[in-house]
């Protein structure tokens, strides 16, 4: 995917007046954000989209940072604006999100693109449920007709995946907190996305032989040693891995495929992300 992103935005630059500008908003200094938003900027400029990283401090009030957003909204030299998430508690994702113009919104949380999406109108879709689409199309995995059950019911995930799965003719259930056996309704399904962020989840008694498993947790535990003891790095802190929300070693002798983590989603949400920035500057710029 990220090859052929640089290829068609060579191919666009000359017909162009500008290049691809993507800004990556981080309020504050949450360490997953950091990774995240430095990880969106470095995949940015390699397929030749400029970034800007703007690092805002965790005291930022709720107006100046609507006023940053603005801001790039006026600028016609800015294609795709994407405010990290979570924010501080003070300031409301909600009004943040609505604040972006929708035009520029790189990971389709604007209402305007929600409905879209939800009516199956052209448009960028959430960069996670869309390569999770993706990876499933390149492996061949047949969705029409066949059960899938979503565990999580995020704005992020759980929802938007629901959408795009029904488009593609599954017949999809939706599993969280308050549902009442998780277990009944992952143990009937074909495919399975687990998007709830609690490590081991998802036991191999939950998961039928021949499914499908897309694993998107992505959960920091303490890391241990042979003899299970926690490992600490110079300054005697305890180091940490990142596991999904599957328990991998359990489940994949089961799994017609399964995703790991990392390595599974998560690069695909990147190229996703790319992929959205192009289609929104192609709309801005060459039309
Ligand atoms: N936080 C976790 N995932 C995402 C994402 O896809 N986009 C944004 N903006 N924030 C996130």
């Amino acid at each position: 995917m990220r090859e052929r992103i640089r290829t068609q935005i060579a191919t666009l630059l000359p017909q162009a007046s500008r290049p691809p500008h993507a800004v990556f908003i981080q309020v504050g200094e949450n360490p997953a954000s950091t990774t995240y938003v430095s990880a969106k900027g470095a995949a940015s400029q390699k397929v030749g989209i400029l970034s800007t990283i703007e690092r805002l401090p965790a005291s930022i009030s709720q107006v100046e940072l609507l006023e940053r957003i603005r801001a790039h909204n006026d600028d016609a030299g800015v294609h795709s604006i994407l405010v990290q998430l979570p924010l501080p508690e003070h300031i409301d994702p909600r009004v943040v999100i609505e604040a972006i113009d929708p035009r520029k919104d790189v990971d389709c949380f604007h209402p305007e693109n929600v409905g879209r999406m939800t009516v199956g109108l052209p448009g960028p879709r959430p960069a996670t449920p869309q390569g999770i689409m993706l990876l499933l199309e390149h492996y061949g995995i047949e969705l029409a007709g066949r059960e899938v059950a979503i565990l999580g019911r995020s704005n992020l995930v759980g929802k938007p995946m629901a959408l795009l799965l029904l488009e593609a003719n599954a017949t999809v259930s939706i599993g969280h907190s308050r549902s009442r056996d998780l277990g009944e309704l992952t143990r009937r399904a074909d495919i399975i996305v687990s998007a709830v962020g609690r490590a081991g989840m998802l036991s191999a008694a939950m998961v039928k032989p021949g499914a499908v498993v897309v694993d998107v947790g992505i959960n920091h535990v303490p890391l241990l040693d042979e003899q299970g003891e926690p490992v600490y790095d110079e300054s005697n802190r305890p180091l940490s891995r990142i596991v999904g929300d599957v328990d991998f070693a359990a489940v994949e002798p089961l799994c017609e495929w399964i995703t790991p983590v990392p390595g599974g989603v998560g690069p695909m949400t990147i190229a996703s992300v790319l992929e959205n920035t192009l289609t929104l500057y192609k709309a801005l710029e060459l039309q």
